[in-house]
Formats: structure tokens, C-alpha cells, sequence
């Protein structure tokens, strides 16, 4: 396994291109189960999630090629129903293929993905879900069972808005008979991304991107070519880093519509940060001023970019509130970032963050991807030498983070444990 050694206190000034979205490919790649021939996937980031996501898809019988970042599949030899544990375990997105197996196969066995670091992460809506489109399902030996021999279109509402619950129950109701409406779904661009992809597919979904979805089933689907979009993840990452080294970094290929939470947090945090078409430049404050910030389904400001917030904030003067409101567990990083020299305590979802002047560097390490992320920025800021281990999960999620920090001018290196 590889660990990232980080030394701080270079300023990060130059351009670099964000990379596609993970949270967008994983499911639109995942669609292409939903019809037969070849689909061009652009833009698609180069991800172990990725990897991931094309073995299970393999597994189930689909073909794949791959050509820097193209991806092609066709479905055609699809006929496999089951993702086993080995698979699911390895991505907990991988309960995406419950949806279009059971579409197009009738029936599917999934293996439950099981909790993770950051929560117990549930599926239980996503099982409702498809209960009320008319799926028999049953849990056995650590795996979902479902049975549909037609899955009929129904109302939903979903109890808590879930963006993978949400995709899940899209891509059942396209191909079932009748009309579904799903009510209280996620907003997440990632969300209308997969609407917009199935519908060129010649789905029929209206409301994609408001909280009610309307989608009227139809017998089959065709193959498509799309781009994906940018990763407003990756995008919110880097411009933390340019505001927390004071430096001075253009985003380019990214769309700022995405980033409205972000990009005002950051505004009063001192940054300036001016948006142009697809590119974004943060230009980092002298002195970071603390803001409050609560996590919130989108359009509020994002779970994901909770940790890399809580490191600017760990260098802000004064005192800043952090409220994590969607996962009970994602404090992951706070441990290893008090181990860097930050003041921070943690009371139930609540982070109450007093800045110091400079982390320190030192040897740190995270079970969570976002996590594992704010500990690279950590390094970045911090005086000294900061080695990031286990960056397995940075990889998972983040396209040569390391390489494109270097690119900025980052003292930034991997190593071999
Ligand atoms: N929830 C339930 N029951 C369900 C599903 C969700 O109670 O059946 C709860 C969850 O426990 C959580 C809340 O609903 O408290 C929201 O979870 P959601 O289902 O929206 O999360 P997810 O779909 O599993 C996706 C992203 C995550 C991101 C969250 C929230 C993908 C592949 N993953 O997860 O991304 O944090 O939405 O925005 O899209 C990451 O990229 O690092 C990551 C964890």
C-alpha cells in the first residue's frame, strides 16, 4: 500500500482540470445494465471505484473496454443477477446494480453492502422502494433476494432524502410498467445526471433536480454516449487547499452551479473566489476568518467536503461550529487532525473548532476517502512533514490528487509502506 508524504507551507498557485465525478459515473455506468449495445462513457475519472464498478459489471455479464478516460459497455451478455459479497463489500455503491438487475432480470441476489466507517449507511428505503414498485424481497445469509416478474409503477415517498436510494429507484421504475412518482428524492446533481443519461436513453422522467420525480415506465431502452460531469467534490477539495496555503488556483472544466454552499462558505472565510463559465479562481485570505457550517442534502453544503472544511477552519482565528448532520459517524479525521495540533472537540454531531496559528506535520491516517483527503490539505498547511498512510481510500475517490497538488506547486510525494 502506498502512504503520501506531505511537506507544508507551499503556496499552491497555477491551473489544473477537476476530472469527472465519481458520484455521477459510478451510477451512470451502472446503467448501462438497462440496455443492449454499446454505450460511450467520456469523462470518466480514473478511480478504484471505477475499477471496482467495471469488474462487477463484467461479473454480471456485461463487455467492457476502456481507453484513457472512455469507457464503453455493452450489456448484451448480461444475464447474471448475482453481485456477490467479494464485489459489494469492496463499494457500497455497488447496491446500485439492485435496481437494473431486477428490471431486466426479474430477479436479483445482492449482497448487503454492511455498515462503514463514516455510518451504518442502511438501504432500508431502497428495499421499500422496491417493495412498492412490487418486488418480493428477502433477506438471507447476508444477501438481498428480490423477485419481480413485472415491477409496477407506484407512488414513493422517501422518509430521508438518499441519493444512491433515489438512483437505485430510477432505474427500476424506467423499465416498469405504469407510471412511478417518488417523492422527496435527492437534488444532488449527480441525481440529474442519471435522470438526464436515462432519459436520453429514451426514458420518460420529468422533475429531475426538484424533490418529486415523475417517471412513466417504457419497454426498453436504447445505448447512449455521454460526457460525465464535473466532480464538484474534487472541485470544493482543491479550492480548500488554494485557500488554506494562501495561494492562488484556477479550476478549470468545472461548473460552479454546483458549489453554491461551498463557494459562499469559502467567500466568508476571507477567500475570493470568482466564477467564469467553467473555471473557477480561489485566491486564499491572509488571514482565514471562522464560519459556521452545517451539512445538508443539496443544495446545502455537502457531507463530502465536511472534513476539508474542518481544516480550514482548524487555521481560522476565532471559533467556528461544525455540524455534521447526514452521517453519525464522519468525525473520522478529527482524531488525526488534533494529533497535527488542532483544537477541536466533538460533542454528538457537533464539532466546536478553535484555530491555532500552524498544524505540525505527522504521521496520519483515515478509514474514509474525504477523510483521508483533509488530511493531505492538513499536510499542506502544516509546518514540517505530514505522511498520509493508508491512501487506499484517497485513491478510491480522487483522480491523482497527489500528482495534480504537485502540478500546484506542492512538496507532495508517494511512497511504498
Ligand atoms: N439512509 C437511510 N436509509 C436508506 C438510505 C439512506 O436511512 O435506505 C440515510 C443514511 O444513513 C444517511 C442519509 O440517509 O443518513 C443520506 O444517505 P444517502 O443514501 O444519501 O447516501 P449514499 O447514497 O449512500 C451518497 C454518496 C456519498 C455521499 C452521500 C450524501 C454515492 C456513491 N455516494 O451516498 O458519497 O456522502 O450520498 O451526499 O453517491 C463519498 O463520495 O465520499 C461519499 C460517501
Amino acid at each position: 500500500m502506498d502512504k503520501i508524504i506531505v511537506t507544508g507551507g507551499k503556496r499552491l498557485e497555477g491551473e489544473i482540470k477537476v476530472s469527472g465525478a465519481k458520484n455521477a459515473a459510478l451510477p451512470i455506468l451502472i446503467s448501462s445494465l438497462l440496455a443492449d449495445g454499446w454505450n460511450t462513457y467520456r469523462n470518466v475519472p480514473r478511480l478504484m471505484d471505477i475499477e471496482s464498478t467495471k469488474v462487477l459489471l463484467s461479473n454480471l455479464g456485461a463487455e467492457i473496454e476502456t481507453d484513457g478516460d472512455t469507457v464503453r459497455i455493452n450489456a448484451q451478455g448480461f444475464h447474471n443477477h448475482e453481485a456477490p459479497y467479494d464485489l459489494v463489500r469492496k463499494m457500497r455503491a455497488s447496491i446500485l446494480v439492485l435496481g437494473p438487475i431486477l428490471a431486466r432480470l426479474k430477479k436479483a441476489r445482492v449482497s448487503l453492502p454492511g455498515g462503514c466507517a463514516i455510518g451504518a449507511r442502511p438501504i432500508n428505503l431502497h428495499l421499500k422502494g422496491l417493495a412498492r414498485l412490487g418486488a418480493a424481497i428477502d433477506l438471507k445469509h447476508g444477501y438481498v433476494e428480490a423477485k419481480a416478474p413485472r415491477l409496477k409503477g407506484n407512488e414513493i415517498y422517501f422518509d430521508v432524502t438518499t441519493v444512491t436510494g433515489t438512483e437505485n429507484l430510477l432505474m427500476a421504475a424506467v423499465l416498469a410498467e405504469g407510471t412511478t412518482v417518488l417523492r422527496n428524492v435527492a437534488r444532488e446533481p449527480e441525481v440529474k445526471a442519471l435522470a438526464d443519461v436515462l432519459v436520453q436513453m429514451g426514458a420518460d422522467i420529468s422533475g429531475a433536480g426538484t424533490s418529486m420525480m415523475v417517471i412513466k415506465g417504457v419497454p426498453e431502452l436504447k445505448p447512449v454516449s455521454v460526457s460525465i460531469l464535473p466532480d464538484r467534490i474534487e472541485t470544493g477539495t482543491l479550492m480548500v487547499a488554494a485557500a488554506l496555503t494562501r495561494g492562488e488556483v484556477v479550476l478549470t472544466g468545472c461548473e460552479p452551479g454546483h458549489l453554491e454552499a461551498v463557494i459562499h462558505k469559502l467567500r466568508l472565510t476571507g477567500a475570493e473566489v470568482i466564477t467564469a463559465g467553467s473555471r473557477i479562481k480561489v485566491s486564499g485570505p491572509a488571514e482565514i476568518s471562522s464560519v459556521d457550517v452545517k451539512t445538508l442534502a443539496y443544495p446545502g453544503f455537502p457531507t463530502d467536503m465536511q472534513a476539508q472544511f474542518m481544516v480550514l477552519m482548524s487555521m481560522a482565528k476565532g471559533l467556528s461550529i461544525i455540524s455534521e448532520t447526514i452521517f453519525e459517524n464522519r468525525f473520522i479525521h478529527v482524531s488525526e487532525l488534533k494529533r497535527m495540533g488542532a483544537d477541536i472537540n466533538i460533542s454528538g454531531d457537533t464539532a466546536l473548532i478553535k484555530g491555532v496559528p500552524r498544524l505540525g506535520g505527522a504521521p496520519v491516517m483515515a478509514t474514509d476517502l474525504r477523510a483521508s483527503a483533509s488530511l493531505v490539505l492538513a499536510g499542506l498547511a502544516a509546518k514540517g512533514t505530514t505522511e498520509v498512510r493508508r491512501v487506499y481510500h484517497l485513491d478510491r475517490g480522487y483522480e491523482s490528487l497527489d500528482k495534480k497538488l504537485a502540478l500546484l506547486g506542492a512538496d507532495i510525494h508517494r511512497e511504498k509502506e
